[in-house]
């Protein structure tokens, strides 16, 4: 492969690509939200019109992909329907060497990580660039959040370190989840111990959801220049079910 020549398009698509060759007829699969999810979901419609795949039913992450995967003719099922997800691909904002996720910068964390809890495998697909020595270092980490007392629980997070910014839409108003909850964005610094960080959040009345995902990815596909890296989480020795 020419290494100089690869857009980041083109490697979410390559790992988009190495994740759908996981798909199996008659799987139930998770369809995760993001641009580099959407290849994803994209490819299994395109497998599924040329035949190769068949008796598939996806499980949406958030009312986008739902109309995406209409769109490329995937049959669609819901959470309740199902006991259990065979395989989820959903992309990440940062990936730390123990396969620890940030997730939620297109809103979709809570659905996403319901989904993920319920699959029995979740493969991540990343460009290089989400690659991080300790998560919160690149990306604010989402928490959602309940609008009654927004801005107290604003301030509970700033009074751990660092700022916090209401997510806003393109137009000003606050941007909203599938579920109608507002994003805090936090960009709190390199996370030292996510697992204690993780339990705090969970733990705190008006956090919704945050988007630390912990001990759920099985399968990394990072796409770099060079190509397509497979890492199962078993490897890192952090796997927690
Ligand atoms: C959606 O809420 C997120 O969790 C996405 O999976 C994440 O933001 C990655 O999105 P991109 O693939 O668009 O970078």
């Amino acid at each position: 492969m020419n290494t100089t020549s690869v857009s980041v398009e083109e490697l979410k698509a390559m790992a988009a690509a190495a994740a759908v060759a996981l798909v199996q007829p008659g799987m139930v699969v998770g369809l995760g939200f993001g641009s580099t999810a959407a290849y994803a979901t994209r490819l299994i419609g395109e497998r599924l019109r040329q035949g190769e795949l068949y008796d598939i039913v996806g499980v949406p992450c958030a009312e986008g992909t739902a109309l995406l995967a209409r769109d490329v003719g995937i049959p669609l099922t819901t959470l309740d329907e199902v006991n259990t997800v065979d395989l989820t691909i959903d992309g990440a904002d940062e990936v730390d060497p123990h396969l620890a996720l940030i997730k939620g910068g297109g809103g979709a964390l809570l659905r996403e990580k319901m989904v993920a809890q319920a699959s029995s495998r979740v493969a991540i697909i990343v460009d290089e660039s989400k690659l991080s020595p300790a998560l919160g270092s690149r990306f604010a980490l989402p928490v959602e959040i309940v609008d009654f007392g927004q801005r107290a629980t604003a301030r509970w997070l700033e009074a751990q370190g660092g700022t916090v910014r209401l997510r806003l839409r393109a137009d000003g108003q606050p941007f909203r989840t599938d579920q109608g909850h507002l994003i805090l964005d936090w960009a709190c610094g390199p996370i030292a111990d996510p697992a204690a960080l993780a339990e705090r959040l969970a733990a705190r009345a008006g956090i919704v959801e945050h988007g630390l995902f912990i001990g759920l990815a099985t399968d990394l596909f990072v796409a770099g220049a060079t190509g397509v890296r497979h890492v199962a989480a078993s490897d890192c020795g952090t796997m927690t079910r």
